[in-house]
């Protein structure tokens, strides 16, 4: 990473401008939280409504207690800083006066977040300033995990994206609100319920899809969507029965077949795909949106994907698949 890309998007950050910048997690559309004029930018260029909330990056715990409160609360946010962070953990908490109120759309309580990637962190430190950072890609489409998925969406509305690779972890962090008596998981990530509650030694309330718009803004039931028709397979086994069935009489069009690991037969066949070689979770969230970015540019008309299992990141693997797939649903 040459160093000028860094004081450059300091530069343009402290000019009102927006800029792309590689997190762990997925690329994110990064503006200064004291430009009023850049963060409504972020919601322009993606087309997002005001009443989506954008998450706070810090560089590190120090800058919590500067813009958000954290005393009289049951969790000790700092233990949670000291297991979790830098890295994809969100934390929900009430929100101190400096934090505008574009930024939490217009609610008391901020999502705050020290993101790990190292790009991140160097702009982070050089401008000594939050930046409130959504996922950049224009709303309800698919995230970005690599600098040209960015290029390909939003390529023409920012001044600077700053290629950082592929996302290590590659789904959204996982946020958790501490502001009530039980920490609860508003959004599954990486880190799971368990990792937290471990770490916290009290019970954590685990992501359910049935939370209410008003405790999540933002969570719409289908957002995350390719072009490209995506249906979704519960197994393996059912994944292959599909395969085996597609005829023209039964699937119209080409279809592109999506499996969490790869599987023993079919492997040699040009439209299968895997997410992982083994199987493993955390490899196949790493895969999940650059594979849906390619299969979405490849000329396909319906994707097939097998989900994972509702367990650890497969719950965050679902939540991203079930979303994407929602809006093809009837
Ligand atoms: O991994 C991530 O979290 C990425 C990277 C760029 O950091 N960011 C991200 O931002 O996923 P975005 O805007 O795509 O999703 C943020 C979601 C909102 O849609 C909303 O559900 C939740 O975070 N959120 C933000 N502020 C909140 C608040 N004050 N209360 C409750 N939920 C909030
Ligand atoms: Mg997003």
């Amino acid at each position: 990473m040459a160093v000028n890309e860094i004081s450059l998007a300091v530069k343009l950050l402290r000019a009102n401008n927006v800029v792309a910048l590689p997190t762990e997690t997925v690329y994110g559309l990064a503006a200064s939280i004291k430009s009023e004029v850049a963060l409504r930018k972020i919601f322009q260029i993606k087309g997002r409504p005001l009443l989506d909330p954008l998450i706070v990056h810090l560089l590190d715990y120090n800058w919590v207690g500067e813009y958000s409160y954290i005393d009289g609360l049951r969790v000790n946010v700092k233990v949670l800083a000291d297991a979790f962070w830098p890295g994809p953990l969100t934390i929900i908490l009430q929100k101190k006066p400096v934090i505008p109120t574009i930024v939490t759309a217009g609610s008391d309580f901020v999502a705050l977040r020290c993101p790990a990637h190292e790009i991140f962190r160097k702009v982070l430190k050089s401008i000594n300033v939050p930046l409130a950072a959504p996922s950049a890609n224009p709303f309800g489409c698919l995230s970005p995990t690599t600098a040209k998925h960015v290029q390909d969406s939003l390529g023409d509305k920012i001044p600077l994206i700053i290629d950082g690779g592929l996302c290590s972890v590659g789904v959204e962090s996982t946020i958790l609100d501490v502001t009530s008596d039980m920490p609860r998981i508003l959004r599954p990530g990486a880190i799971s319920a368990s990792d937290i509650a471990q770490i916290l030694k009290i019970p954590v309330l685990d992501y359910s899809p049935s939370i209410s718009s008003a405790t999540a803004p933002g969570q719409l039931k289908q957002h995350y969507a390719p072009n490209t028709r995506l249906i979704l397979a519960e197994t393996a086994e059912d994944l292959s029965s599909l395969v085996k069935n597609a005829s023209p009489s039964q699937i119209t069009g080409k279809a592109a077949f999506v499996y969490l690991k790869r599987p023993h037969d079919f492997y040699h066949i040009n439209d299968i795909f895997w997410l992982s070689n083994k199987g493993d979770y955390f490899e196949a969230a790493r895969s999940l949106f650059d594979m849906l970015q390619n299969l979405d540019r490849a000329g396909y008309d319906v994707i097939y994907c097998q989900k994972a299992e509702q367990k650890g990141v497969g719950i965050a693997i679902n939540d991203r698949l079930t979303r994407a797939a929602a809006k093809f649903a009837n």
